[in-house]
């Protein structure tokens, strides 16, 4: 899944060396991230001209902090590549005028051109980004409340319940639907109801993730404990082997 994923991020670096790519966190795209940084290492994919906008970060940590997704993001692929440090965009955690804050973050996206590509994640309650049950399917950038089951989903990473932030600036499902392909990853059981709902369930603020049904050009991949809910898996595991017969199999 990681190295399909990463394969395709790659295609397009080589077609559009100055690409604007939207990044997730989170356990999900590290594989991605472990295989752009060795295709950087061993291949030369070269990141000197791509611009970076994360998704969201949690309000209240420090960019040093070792939770934050400002850290994470240099652990896990920004120091491994070539990538120009003016060129990356993550939302502060510590800004004071939040709204100016999220407005800056929305406008430097257009200047930028547009997301090229978007990774995302899925929560098991359907979320994208941190776009929570009951967001605005036209949400921008903005504070959001975590809702509990994210809370307790993420308190694996901090020594305690208590020291989850509560609150994260998240972009919205307006700002991610204008991304011009978007790439949802999923695997592991638990993420198989969620995967349900969005892609064939209806399209509904309860499960954020199924906005993306109103986009023309997203592309999911799953591992089989993910997609195992899927009504519709054997077509599209057809629909899959057809690409070749239409010569659309790097899409
Ligand atoms: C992370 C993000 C979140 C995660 C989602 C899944 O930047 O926006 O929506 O993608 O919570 O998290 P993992 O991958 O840890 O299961």
């Amino acid at each position: 899944m990681s190295n399909a994923a990463a394969k395709l991020i790659a295609a397009q670096l080589r077609r559009k060396p100055d690409s604007v790519l939207g990044l997730a966190t989170g356990s999900t795209p590290l594989g991605i991230y472990r295989e752009l940084a060795r295709m950087h290492r061993e291949e030369g994919l070269d990141f000197g001209g791509v611009r970076t906008f994360n998704l969201d970060e949690y309000y209240g940590l420090a960019p040093e902090h070792p939770q934050s997704y400002r850290y994470f993001m240099d652990e896990n692929l920004l120091r491994h590549v070539n990538i120009d440090p003016k060129n990356v965009h993550i939302p502060g955690g510590l800004v004071k005028d939040i709204e100016a804050s999220c407005s800056e973050y929305e406008a430097s996206i257009g200047q930028a051109g547009g997301i090229d590509i978007q990774l995302l994640g899925i929560g098991r309650d359907g979320h994208i980004a941190f776009n929570e049950p009951g967001s605005s399917l036209g949400s921008r950038t903005r504070l959001k409340t975590l809702a509990q089951e994210t809370i307790s989903d993420n308190a694996r990473f901090f020594r305690s319940l208590d020291e989850v932030p509560r609150f994260a600036i998240t972009m919205g499902v307006g700002t991610i639907l204008e991304s011009r392909h978007i790439v949802l990853l999923a695997s592991g059981v638990e993420k198989s109801d969620a995967v349900r709902q969005a892609l064939e369930g209806p399209v509904t603020s309860e499960i954020t993730a199924s906005a993306l049904q109103l986009h023309s050009t997203v592309t999911a991949f799953l591992d089989d404990a993910a997609a195992e809910k899927l009504k519709r898996r054997d077509y599209y595991k057809y629909v899959e082997s057809m690409r070749q017969v239409v010569g659309q199999e790097d899409l």
